[in-house]
């Protein structure tokens, strides 16, 4: 206790205050005396019934008292179709098709709680419709490795930024009576080895960087689950990992909801029941007939396995389960969900270069080559893992055909096709790929030449960032730098549009673009939110939620060298059945050390002065933006930052004012400035508005390695204000 700063003890005072006040507001604790009594008259047997998969996507509630099963469903960009009770094989249905929704790193490029909210709330919606009561999302990991295969699920590479979205999509949900499961608990961050991989890092690049957003969402949003990550932190699995799910999750920052385990993470029985774990999903391996066992040998207290129960009906009250003969009855995407999707593709959409102000292409532009496979690709299903059987979704041509039609003429070609799928560790054969090669350049050489404008749509798909897998490089696959700069030669009026959910290296495609515009794997709505964009129908918004480093070797774990780790074995585990798939898991070995500790992202690009193509948080508008007269204090818990945003274009237009905070004097290492606060806010032509950002002193803390414990140090600190990680002109200062 003497080591404690007095900003320690008053964070820590603040912080037990903050849970307490969220309990006594948290839905899942108004049943605590009801489900009591039921526990009260429950075997052994009818409480082990609940803690694991009945289907793939359900577990048991209790039948003779008419508490129904709870339905889980994947999340997390839309409701997933409907399985095979014992397998992945979906039943084809036609009532099941939904809304395709942005997927992760595209809602956090709106840099909007409140998008995410409407997110929330319209995933609610569909899930509702289809009778499920949580949701399998947000996906909510930190985007350390440029690679990673689930990068484009995953929010941002900043612990607020996620926070703060996973916090909108929560509190949309379940304000709507849906759960949600925040999801992977904890440092999954990438998908090679997932399955075993450990991890080694410091309990403060833990605490600051990782946890954070999971903590922002169980604390500030009463998330109702949270899912177990696959892979182990400091030797043990996140399944059975004491210190994760229960000295964290459960007692220092107060979870009342239920732990599931991914599907086939559990590995043991005593461990994951005393670990902390609630579900065993999909199956009973673990925590069916062997929990009674355990339960029956004294290995298990019975008040461990009343506890998981109690969590259950926790949730399962809180939630008001949907009729069996209600469920089903209509197409699952909707009007109002689909309306969403397009405003958050909107939102999402980053300018990341516009020389000449090549965009928005007015009046003169009379025709216009649309180049690249991703023009008429639909991202919303592909690869490994969670996607939507969409019932529609708009690809960029099809949302410029609408747009342009008896205005502007649309040639059209291919350009590229992707590689044919080959075995997994194998080359692909790309004889017949080549020969079709020479056949689509020349066509897209075609098209381009006589054109006004050449949009090129390329980027990665679903196939080359997928789940179970990261990408070996961030290359544009399949010949596109070739193609671009062969079609740069012809015409040099090239905007290029990246549809892809991670970074590519753009190093050639930069050169030969006059704009380039990121699109994201954009949902259902997002061709039409594209082309409205193109137009100058509305202006760009949407900031990078992660750095675009100039090359792959440039980011941190790349850097130092500690990812790619070398594998024993298979580099995933993918193509494993579920069955054999433990004891597979169970006999590899792997450390991810995690040696750049809290230097992730634009944390380390700033901080060692590491150039990169396009910065963390930058996004261009149509309109000039400025900042000016900066104003700080610290009002009772909070620092109040308030400054003007102009607007000095001609249309009304969004910008995300963005506040990063240095502490000159602080006593311990830290990145050069870091996000704290930030605002998305529309501003009509010529306008200036006063914005105010508050920042919770929470968002000042540190965590203390030696005393285990977060501090605020006292002291200055340098507020910037601007509009990316690398573009803050404006400046003030306070005390702490
Ligand atoms: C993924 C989870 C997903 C689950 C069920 C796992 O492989 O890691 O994110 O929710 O499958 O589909």
């Amino acid at each position: 206790m003497k080591h404690k700063t007095l900003g320690g003890l008053i964070l820590l005072a603040l912080l037990n205050t903050t849970s307490v006040s969220a309990q006594q507001t948290n839905p899942l604790l108004k049943n605590e005396a009801k489900i009591t009594e039921i526990i009260k008259g429950m075997t052994l047997e009818e409480k082990v019934n609940m803690l694991h998969g009945k289907n793939m996507f359900s577990s048991a509630g209790i039948e003779r008292l008419g508490i129904p099963d709870l339905e889980y469903a994947d999340g997390p960009f839309g409701i997933r179709e409907e399985m095979e009770p014992h397998s992945w094989r979906g039943l084809g249905w036609e009532t099941d098709k939904a809304t395709f929704f942005p997927t992760g790193s595209a809602l956090a490029a709106t840099w909007c709680p409140g998008m995410a909210y409407a997110y929330g709330k319209a995933m609610a919606a569909e899930a509702k419709l289809r009778g499920k009561d949580m949701i399998l999302g947000p996906a909510m990991n930190i985007q350390r490795l440029p690679t990673g295969g689930r990068t484009y699920e995953y929010l941002s590479e900043d612990p607020i930024l996620s926070g703060m979205l996973a916090i909108g999509y929560t509190k949309g949900a379940q304000d709507n009576d849906e759960a949600v499961c925040l999801k992977h608990f904890a440092l999954n961050n990438q998908e090679n080895m997932r399955g075993f991989v450990n991890v080694n890092i410091s309990e403060r690049a833990m605490r600051e960087i990782y946890l954070t957003p999971f903590e922002m969402a169980v604390k500030q949003a009463n998330a109702y689950g949270v899912m177990a990550a696959y892979n182990k932190v400091w030797g043990k699995w996140c399944s059975e990992n004491d210190l994760l799910q229960n000295a964290i999750l459960r007692n220092e920052w107060g979870f009342k909801g239920i732990i599931i385990s991914d599907w086939g993470g559990t590995h043991s029985t005593v461990g994951a029941a005393i670990g902390g774990l609630d579900v065993e999903m999909p199956s009973s391996t673990y925590m069916g007939q062997a929990l009674i066992d355990s339960v029956k040998a004294g290995a298990v207290p019975m008040e461990v396995i009343d506890s998981k129960v109690r969590n259950l009906l926790r949730v399962r009250f809180a939630v008001p389960a949907v009729p069996k003969d209600v469920a089903n009855t209509q197409i699952t995407s909707q009007p109002a969900q689909q309306k969403v999707a397009y405003d958050v593709a909107s939102k999402s959409v980053v300018l990341l270069k516009n020389e000449g102000n090549l965009l928005p292409f007015g009046k003169k532009v009379k025709t216009i080559a649309v180049i690249g496979h991703n023009a008429t690709r639909t991202m919303a299903l592909g690869g490994v893992g969670a996607g939507v059987k969409a019932l529609y979704e708009i690809t960029p041509l099809q949302g410029l055909q609408t747009a342009l039609k008896g205005k502007v003429k649309i040639k059209h070609a291919v350009g590229y096709e992707p590689y044919p799928r080959a075995r997994r560790g194998e080359q692909p054969d790309l004889t017949a790929w080549n020969e079709n090669a020479a056949k689509l350049k020349a066509e897209a050489l075609k098209a381009a030449k006589g054109a006004d404008l050449v949009l090129f749509v390329g980027g990665d798909n679903r196939e080359v960032e997928t789940e179970g897998s990261d990408r070996t490089n961030i290359d544009l696959p399949f010949g596109q730098n070739e193609l671009i700069e062969a079609i740069a030669a012809v015409n040099p009026n090239i905007v290029s549009i990246m549809v892809a959910g991670g970074p590519v290296d753009m190093r050639r495609l930069e050169k030969v673009s006059k704009s380039i515009v990121y699109s994201w794997f954009n949902g259902s709505e997002g061709g039409h939110a594209l082309a409205d964009i193109l137009t100058g129908k509305i202006a760009p918004s949407g900031k990078l939620p992660f750095t675009l480093p100039v090359k792959l070797e440039d980011s941190p774990a790349y850097a130092l060298g500690v990812y790619p780790q070398k594998q024993e074995t298979e580099s995933s585990d993918v193509f494993v059945d579920l069955v054999n798939r433990d004891n597979f898991r169970a006999q590899q070995k792997a450390d991810a050390d995690y040696s750049e500790d809290i230097f992730v992202g634009y944390r380390w690009y700033t901080s060692k002065n590491v150039k990169t193509m396009y910065p963390f948080g930058h996004g261009l508008s149509y309109v000039p933006f400025s900042f000016a007269n900066a104003k700080a204090e610290v009002k009772g818990q909070n620092i109040e930052v308030t400054f003007d945003v102009k607007n000095g274009g001609n249309m009304t237009a969004e910008q995300v004012a963005q506040v990063y905070i240095a502490r000159p004097d602080s006593k311990v290492i830290r990145p050069k400035y870091e996000l704290k606060g930030f605002s998305r806010v529309a501003v009509n032509a010529g306008d200036t508005k006063t914005v105010t950002i508050t920042i919770p002193m929470e968002n000042m803390r540190h965590w203390n390695e030696f005393q285990h414990a977060w501090n605020v140090e006292k002291g200055k600190a340098v507020i910037y204000i601007g509009s990316s990680s690398e573009d803050l002109p404006l400046k003030t200062e306070i005390t702490l």
